[in-house]
């Protein structure tokens, strides 16, 4: 593959550092350095956020550089994410790319950090097949700071048609996960130990909120109720009802995204449908799309394990596009730490 337009991508909106390239829609290369210092909080903490970010930058912008098997004279530009996220987090990666761009003389690009967890779906890879969603589809994308439907009509259309009013799928995950003493992030551990219990074991409150939104605050609410109740009868309620309880819970916030994106779908006659973000990496929701396939002949697209979470390829390939568009931005850009899309 002869390798053209390179961009490097740079991802820092949370706790996650990471740099890719991507070749003419081609991943090239893709490092993540998670930061294991929030575990023991229960949460990401921003300053330490930001400080593991100005360890991390040079050492993942390096180690992506040279498993792509290219040197920085062959960049073509550079894009960060510029927002939504956490300031300082935002501060270090946007910091580092302006001076990068500048240093080697090459245009800068910015990307919405939620338009890139969409863009995911259009990451190519040597020797797949590529499939990617067709024009207008829909997009859940969830996440930890987020949960959205996004109708999706073009790479520069996308708009916002319900969201969360209080906590994001993610959110109700980890506190979820909190409250039945797991580690942060919660939402993979709920998976793990969801996967062996009995769905159908505990019954949380209901959703209430009409139209395409979301409300997770009274979930949370009922889950942390039915839990103090249990502990209240028997002080080894949660250890005796791990698996039943995580598997119950993941049932509660997953059922709730899927009646919301096939009510989309059907209001909207659009069978292409995808979703985005961490949560996406969730088995069980994984599961539950492709049944929407399987029973409803919608068409499904969901990512790769290592494109659901914060990674930066998806921010390489927004910024590919915007590159072929040639849209730029100056060295006077600064963060958004709220942005829509
Ligand atoms: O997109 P992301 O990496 O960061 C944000 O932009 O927020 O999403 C992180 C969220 C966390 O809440 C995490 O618990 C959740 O995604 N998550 C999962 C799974 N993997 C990550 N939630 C449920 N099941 C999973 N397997
Ligand atoms: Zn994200």
């Amino acid at each position: 593959m002869s390798k053209k337009n390179i961009i490097l991508g740079i991802e820092s909106s949370c706790d996650d550092t990471s740099a890719a390239i991507i070749s003419n829609g081609f991943i090239l290369s893709n490092i993540v350095a998670n930061q294991k210092v929030h575990e023991k909080y229960g949460g990401v903490v921003p300053e330490l956020a930001s400080r593991a970010h100005q360890q991390n930058i040079i050492p993942v912008v390096d180690t992506a550089i040279k498993e792509a098997g290219i040197t920085k004279e062959e960049l073509s530009a550079i894009c960060f994410t510029q927002g939504p996220g956490l300031l300082g987090s935002l501060l270090v990666g946007s910091s580092f790319a302006k001076s990068f761009a500048l240093g080697i003389d090459i245009p800068l690009i910015a990307v919405n950090h939620m338009q890139g967890h969409i863009m995911a779906h259009f990451i190519k890879e040597e020797g797949t097949d590529n499939r990617q969603p067709k024009f207008p589809f829909l997009c859940l994308t969830v996440s930890g700071g987020h949960t959205q439907i996004v109708l999706v009509k073009s790479v520069e259309n996308m708009t916002v048609i319900g969201e969360t009013l209080d906590d994001a799928a993610g959110e109700a995950f980890d506190k979820s996960a909190k409250i039945l003493g797991l580690p942060y992030p919660g939402g993979p551990l709920i998976d793990k130990h969801g996967k062996l219990g009995d769905k159908h074991k505990f019954i949380f409150g209901k959703h209430k909120v009409g139209e395409l939104n979301f409300s997770y605050s009274g979930i949370k609410t009922s889950i942390l109720r039915v839990i103090e109740k249990g502990v209240e009868e028997n002080p080894n309620f949660i250890e005796e009802n791990r698996d039943d309880l995580c598997a119950s819970i993941q049932h509660t916030i997953v059922d709730i995204l899927i009646k919301k994106i096939m009510k989309a779908s059907k209001e909207l006659g659009i069978n292409e449908i995808a979703i985005a973000g961490g949560v996406s990496a969730n088995s069980y929701l994984r599961s539950r799309l492709l049944e929407l396939k399987e029973k409803y002949h919608k068409e499904v697209y969901i990512p790769k394990f290592e494109y659901c979470t914060d990674n930066a390829a998806m921010i390489a390939i927004s910024g590919y596009y915007k590159f072929l568009e040639g849209e730029f931005v100056g060295q006077s850009v600064t963060p958004k730490s709220r942005f829509k899309l």
